[in-house]
């Protein structure tokens, strides 16, 4: 039985950790929320390749045996830095992504993704790998308060829909036939998505997980979770009642005194 950690900003890779709990086939799994320094859409991208590697580290002393990037933004601009430097399995969702074009027959796709993720140039890089006859669209949806709005547990409503319009309509005006949610945070507010754009397909990584992760071969009885957050462990306690319908326990770690503390002082002058 091996525990499997994951990661992301904020509440966006809840999306992963509820499709891999829905198979019944992890048995032990930490989530680690960075939400002290929630968005890292719009951070340098030193600053979270350190971060990263940090969270990684820390995953290795709870004795976490295979990581998951539940963020694009991490996983865009960390996981070549990181994939070297550790000898587990590390997982970065923007793969998952990619496994969800196979159910994808058109040939103009749209990405929406953060301001880091868009920068970085995966997405139209890895799916011309795939399909270079694809016509790729990335816009970024870190700008407006489209993500925060989500990071406090808002899915549904007129400032979500609105916003999410002023995201897609780059989009819509290239003619895109599909979209890839990429940013984790996004599949919260997929059947807004379906609803408003309803002949779009709609390519959500969080559900593709599966596969690209080896799963345990039995169902297990009884999974245990762990949740860790950098801030706001009690508002982070209630978006899980909200959002995933459970009530479990948040921890909140506070790095300020480690080697991150120096880091961060050194950071923030930055941001
Ligand atoms: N969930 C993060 C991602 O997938 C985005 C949120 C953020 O900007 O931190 O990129």
């Amino acid at each position: 039985m091996k525990k499997f950690g994951i990661f992301d900003s904020g509440v966006g890779g809840l999306t992963v950790l509820k499709s891999l709990i829905e198979t019944n086939k992890i048995s032990e799994v930490i989530y680690f929320a960075d939400t002290k320094y929630f968005p890292y859409g719009i951070k340098p991208v030193d600053f979270i390749q350190k971060r990263v590697e940090e969270i990684i580290n820390f995953f290795l002393k709870e004795e976490v045996k295979e990581v998951i990037i539940a963020c694009n933004t991490a996983s865009s601009t960390a996981y070549d830095y990181l994939k070297n430097k550790f000898s587990i399995p590390i997982y970065s969702i923007v793969n998952s992504a990619l496994s969800g074009l196979s159910k994808f027959n058109g040939k103009r796709i749209g990405v929406l993704a953060t301001r880091r993720t868009l920068e970085s140039g995966i997405y139209p890089l890895m799916i011309k790998k795939i399909d270079p006859q694809m016509e790729i669209f990335v816009e970024s949806c870190s700008e407006g308060p489209l993500l925060g709005k989500i990071e406090e547990g808002v899915i549904e409503g007129e400032v979500i829909e609105r916003e999410l319009h002023k995201c897609m309509l780059p989009l819509l005006k290239k003619n895109i036939e599909g979209i890839i949610l990429g940013c984790t945070h996004l599949p919260f507010i997929s059947p807004v998505i379906r609803k408003n754009y309803p002949n779009l397909t709609i390519i959500d990584p969080s559900q593709e997980i599966i596969n690209i992760i080896k799963l345990e071969n039995e169902k297990v009885e009884e999974i245990r979770v762990d949740i860790f957050v950098t801030d706001k462990e009690l508002e982070f306690q209630d978006i899980l009642k909200k959002l995933l319908k459970v009530n479990w326990n948040v921890k909140k770690i506070d790095w300020e005194r480690s080697e991150v503390g120096a880091f961060k002082r050194e950071i923030d002058k930055k941001i």
